[in-house]
């Protein structure tokens, strides 16, 4: 076994996502998305995933609510599936371009950490406007370009010295920055009531557990169109020695970042929040 394989040994990649990705890096910014929904609205999550902003929405919408939370990705909407939401939430296997909802449908359309995903952007904003109510509201986030994300920066820096150079993190970071996403909601029609980039700090047990969700928890296309689990062969010991030597670089260029062992670092996503006029 090597420390990667072991890190991911037993466990889904949907539950990595949750147990790992999500208190790390994705409920900070999530917790935002909340309060753009309010009592009683009728609620779209667009490429809901797991279900993290899903279920913070349907806290907010209350009893008088409805939430429904879509996704492409059969196994992690089954993640979602089982999940109790504090009130009843509908998922439906979908993605934004083919969604089955009539126009003027929802008070907030929700779209986190999904719109870099989208092939064709410009279209998956105009079905988020279609199907949003006249004065609805259209929250959407990227990632932040990579050269602000100090962790994958740093990280796809190193990993073609240490593992290989083939291995990247960057797919997630890629989509081209703020003044992108708010032109696809501006060309979209959609009048831009805020466009800014947040901050938040994300945290760690250690520089090491940074690395292993960095590496491990994230997956990879494989030949026969499945997803494998990592970014390269966990299993595979010829990495060994790479992974626990870029620890050992990465532990000093983030001293600054780390206290007491446990790593705390920001990362930055970009927000456009819109009005269906
Ligand atoms: C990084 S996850 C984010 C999930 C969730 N919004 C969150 O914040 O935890 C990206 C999600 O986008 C979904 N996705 C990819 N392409 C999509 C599309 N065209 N329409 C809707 N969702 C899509 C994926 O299945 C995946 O669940």
């Amino acid at each position: 076994m090597t420390r990667l394989s072991d890190f991911v040994a037993n466990r889904s990649l949907e539950q990595i996502y949750d147990e790992g990705w999500g208190p790390a890096v994705l409920d900070p910014f999530a917790e935002d998305f909340k309060n753009y929904v309010s009592a009683g609205d009728v609620v779209l999550d667009v490429g809901c995933g797991t279900g993290i902003v899903t279920l913070l929405a349907a806290e907010a919408a209350g009893p008088e609510g409805q939430v429904v939370g879509i996704d492409p990705t059969g196994f992690l909407l089954d993640r979602a599936r089982s999940k109790t939401p504090a009130y009843p939430v509908k998922w439906i296997d979908t993605n934004v371009e083919d969604m089955p909802f009539d126009e003027n449908t929802f008070d907030v359309v929700l779209c986190h950490q999904t719109f870099q995903y989208v092939e064709d952007p410009a279209a998956g904003m105009a079905a988020m406007k279609h199907v949003a109510k006249q004065g609805g509201t259209i929250a959407v986030s990227v990632w932040s370009p990579v050269e602000m994300q100090i962790p994958v920066r740093d990280l796809e820096d190193l990993i073609a010295q240490h593992i290989s150079p083939e291995v990247s993190t960057l797919h997630a970071f890629s989509f081209g920055g703020l003044d992108k996403l708010s032109g696809l909601a501006s060309d979209a029609g959609l009048d831009v009531r805020f466009a800014g980039t947040v901050s938040k700090p994300t945290e760690y047990d250690s520089v090491g557990a940074c690395v292993e969700l960095m590496l491990a928890g994230a997956g990879r296309p494989l030949p026969d169109g499945s997803l494998g689990m990592g970014l390269f062969d966990l299993e595979d010991p010829a990495y060994e020695r790479g992974v626990e030597d870029l620890i050992a670089a990465l532990e000093i260029r983030w001293a600054d970042y780390t206290r007491n062992g446990r790593l705390i670092v920001p990362y930055f996503t970009d927000v456009v929040v819109a009005q269906k006029q």
